[in-house]
């Protein structure tokens, strides 16, 4: 086994929103090492930055013009190697997110791709399109983000494919050169300093030959043509042998639709191509496909899918733990009770925390960070958003309603800044974004002064996973518990841990397992029945 990554609790950083070191609004790296020291007191092992590469901001660096450097509302190369040493002094590790499927339209690569003749044409998906004057698309796919997925340019007379936005062209990963490119910039950042790659949309980057019409959906028609097919692994094997295995890189990839039979592909064996890799299936107890699409909130659901992936992967490989990321609304909202906020942040902390496998933690979500509370549709500034309003529009749906809507389900939620003290906008001078209106209560500075905070909570359980491989290992068996209430055993060399976690208003009844100890409960007073969102942790030697 390489590096010991399985011990890792992973912190993720989306640049934009974290900390501002220069006072304009925008967060950047002088603010992350002002932080540096705040993330390994909560006990952070390793940092994944959301992409800090130039971008036009399309989709805030998911659509990036330059691999090897750092967008200048940052900071530059110097300043984030800078980050890396610091991190590294205090046995941080940094990994970087790579997007690998698509650049941004004003990528040289792209710019060059546009002039006949260029060797940059076949680095993306360029096409003849349809019909007499050649306008209509060459097939039917959608976009996951903006109506049709391809855009025709009148100069050129063919469409580029984007799966994503239109300033997200895809690449041509079945071009070699692109391939030699990848690595290329693999080796850049690996040769600076750091330590591994989140990749994004990893699984999109082969699409079939021939692209051919998909089956019609309301959006992302075509995906099936280009999610997981077999040549991603090829892509993924030769990343690794030429590059990432020299240097004993870390990998996690990001994929969405995944299920454990392809997963295992992935991750498991002499073979694998990433070392542990993000599902969705955990994230869609209260929607369908994406948050957008609401559904009433499936607690059954969400115990079939940890017992699924835990028991699957055991043994095999590790899970990528998460229940936040700068894609979804703050857990608190989507899956607890802004009642009971307090309890429920805590309670979900503890209950994937404590599952084996590594756990992520996004920017905010150790403070009980909740959604927004948006007044106007031009307060929003993410394309999803605005893709989706037209979707409403067209049903109907008048703005207001919208705006309702998008404070529960955007992705926005998330990307508000990070509510580091009481102060009016929480420290941030003229934020980007408007910051949320309870940082006078929901602050890190208040939660550190209080030592039964969320904040300590997650320091807590950090601690307890590094000291107790059975918070890291264990083997997961669900427990019989109430129709409210999430419980499950973990075991490990002898050592086991029992989880209890209330997701009712109500008290609710419950037999505590015979000889554990208590090392967990988010309430001061243990009574007989769970209390509203209590959760308990126990541990025993068998
Ligand atoms: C997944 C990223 O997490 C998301 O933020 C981004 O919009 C898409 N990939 C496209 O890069």
């Amino acid at each position: 086994m390489k590096t010991n990554y399985e011990q890792w609790a992973v912190y993720q950083i989306w640049p934009r929103s974290f900390a501002d070191g220069n006072g304009d609004g925008i967060g950047d790296l002088h603010g992350v090492l002002a932080k540096l020291d705040y993330l390994k007191w909560l006990g952070i092992d390793a940092i994944w930055f959301s992409p800090l590469y130039p971008s036009p901001n399309a989709d805030y660096g998911y659509d990036c013009a330059d691999y090897k450097n750092i967008n200048p509302e940052y900071g530059d190369l110097e300043l984030f190697k800078q980050v890396i040493d610091e991190a590294h002094k205090r046995n941080i590790k940094i990994i970087i997110d790579l997007v690998l499927n698509h650049t941004s339209d004003q990528h040289e690569w792209f710019k060059q791709s546009k002039i006949p003749g260029s060797k940059y044409h076949d680095y993306y998906i360029w096409r003849k399109g349809k019909g007499k004057d050649g306008k209509k698309p060459p097939n039917n796919w959608l976009s996951m983000f903006e109506g049709g997925a391809w855009e025709y340019n009148e100069d050129l007379g063919e469409h580029y494919l984007h799966v994503f936005a239109k300033g997200q062209p895809d690449l041509n990963m079945a071009n070699p050169a692109v391939r030699e490119e990848v690595k290329d910039i693999m080796r850049f950042w690996l040769d600076m300093g750091v330590d591994g790659f989140r990749e994004d949309v990893i699984t999109y980057i082969a699409k079939r030959e021939g692209l051919p019409n998909g089956f019609p959906l309301p959006i992302a028609t075509g995906c099936k043509h280009y999610t997981s097919l077999p040549k991603v692994k090829d892509y993924l094997r030769e990343f690794k042998h030429d590059v990432l295995d020299k240097y004993n890189a870390f990998t996690v990839g990001e994929a969405p639709m995944m299920t454990t039979k392809v997963a295992k592909d992935y991750i498991t064996g002499d073979d694998h191509v990433l070392d542990v890799m993000f599902h969705f299936q955990h994230m869609e107890a209260d929607c369908i496909m994406n948050d957008w699409v609401a559904t009433p909130f499936r607690l059954g659901k969400l115990k079939r899918v940890f017992k699924h992936w835990q028991r699957e992967l055991h043994g095999q490989a590790f899970n990528a733990n998460y229940m936040e990321n700068h894609d979804h609304p703050r857990v608190v909202d989507k899956y607890g009770s802004r009642k009971y906020r307090v309890q429920s942040a805590k309670m979900l902390a503890a209950l994937y925390i404590l599952q084996s496998g590594m756990p992520f933690i996004y920017q905010g979500q150790e403070n009980g960070m909740t959604n927004i509370e948006l007044q106007r549709l031009d307060q929003f500034k993410d394309v999803v958003t605005f893709n989706n309003y037209n979707l409403a529009k067209k049903f109907g749906l008048s703005e207001k309603f919208f705006v309702k809507y998008a404070n529960r389900r955007s992705r926005e939620n998330s990307r508000t800044p990070m509510q580091w003290t009481a102060e009016k906008d929480a420290g941030w001078a003229t934020p980007w974004f408007p910051v949320n209106e309870n940082c006078s209560e929901i602050n890190v500075a208040a939660a550190e002064a209080d030592p039964n905070s969320i904040l300590h909570w997650y320091r807590a359980l950090l601690k307890f996973r590094k000291e107790n491989p059975v918070a890291i290992y264990g083997k997961y068996t669900p427990l019989r518990a109430g129709r409210k209430v999430f419980a499950y055993e973990s075991e490990h060399e002898g050592k086991r841990l029992v989880f209890v976690g209330s997701f009712s208003d109500k008290p609710k009844a419950f037999t505590p397992p015979a000889g554990g100890e208590l090392v967990f409960c988010n309430y001061n007073t243990v009574q007989q029945k769970l209390q509203p969102w209590e959760c308990r942790v126990y541990v025993m030697e068998n």
